[in-house]
């Protein structure tokens, strides 16, 4: 049945923003609301398996059993977290918009505007979960990613499934109203290494189903 294709699996998704400290009451952040997330970590939960959902800062509850949550500020406690989880895991979604940077060094006052009109932070790079997990992979592990892209994107897409040694990557279009941050709807691609299918605008629920299809299928193909 529809419930029990992943029983057995335990499946580890991140989601939502990170929020990367600049002084005690400010941070670099981003839209993500999590819900692409938080609707994959339910649908994988829905069809049996036991997920692990690393959320960023977001307002939003959990409600399978099979889901258990851990909650994460930062780039670094999420990479913390996906590291230690995906080595049990059968496959990891990476669906958390990860900051790319982070200050620096973190004031430990809070900032004071100064005289002078420019204020410079200096920003690191954070890690790359989605590339670390990519060099940890075993064969029957599986790596999902997300791209969100403004240009080129059939050409980036395939270069991150690529380089973080991804097995699929879903494609968010920022060009059609309604997909993407903040909406509960969107509208998908599917880029693998056979190729690229294009879904029409739906719910998230109903993307994730999708998402979670295309999963199983990959998950079935090195078991037969
Ligand atoms: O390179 P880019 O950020 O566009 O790649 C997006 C994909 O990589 C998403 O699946 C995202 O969750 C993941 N990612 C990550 N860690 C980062 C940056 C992106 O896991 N630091």
């Amino acid at each position: 049945s529809a419930t029990d294709e992943l029983k057995g699996r335990k499946i580890v998704i991140t989601a939502g923003p990170t929020y990367e400290k600049i002084d005690p009451v400010r941070f670099i952040g981003n839209y993500s609301s999590g819900k692409m997330g938080f609707a994959l970590a339910e649908e994988c939960a829905r069809r049996g398996a036991e997920v692990t959902l690393i959320a960023g800062p977001v307002q939003l509850d959990t409600h399978h059993s099979r889901i258990r949550r851990v909650d994460v500020e930062t780039a670094h406690e999420m990479y913390e977290a996906a590291c230690r989880d995906f080595v049990q895991a059968d496959a990891a979604i990476l669906c958390a918009a990860v900051a790319d940077f982070r200050p620096e060094s973190v004031a430990d006052q809070k900032i004071k505007r100064e005289k002078e009109d420019e204020y410079v932070l200096h920003l690191r790079s954070t890690e790359d979960i989605a590339a670390t997990l990519g060099q940890l992979k075993q064969p029957a592990q599986k790596l999902v990613g997300f791209a969100l892209e403004t240009n080129d994107e059939q050409q980036n897409a395939e270069g991150k499934l690529e380089r973080k040694k991804l097995d699929f990557i879903v494609l968010n279009s920022l060009k059609d109203s309604g997909a993407g941050f903040r909406h509960n709807t969107n509208k998908i691609s599917i880029i693998d290494r056979q190729g690229r299918v294009d879904y029409p605008l739906k719910s998230k629920q109903e993307v994730a189903q999708d998402i979670v299809t295309h999963l199983v299928a990959v998950l079935s193909n090195d078991a037969s």
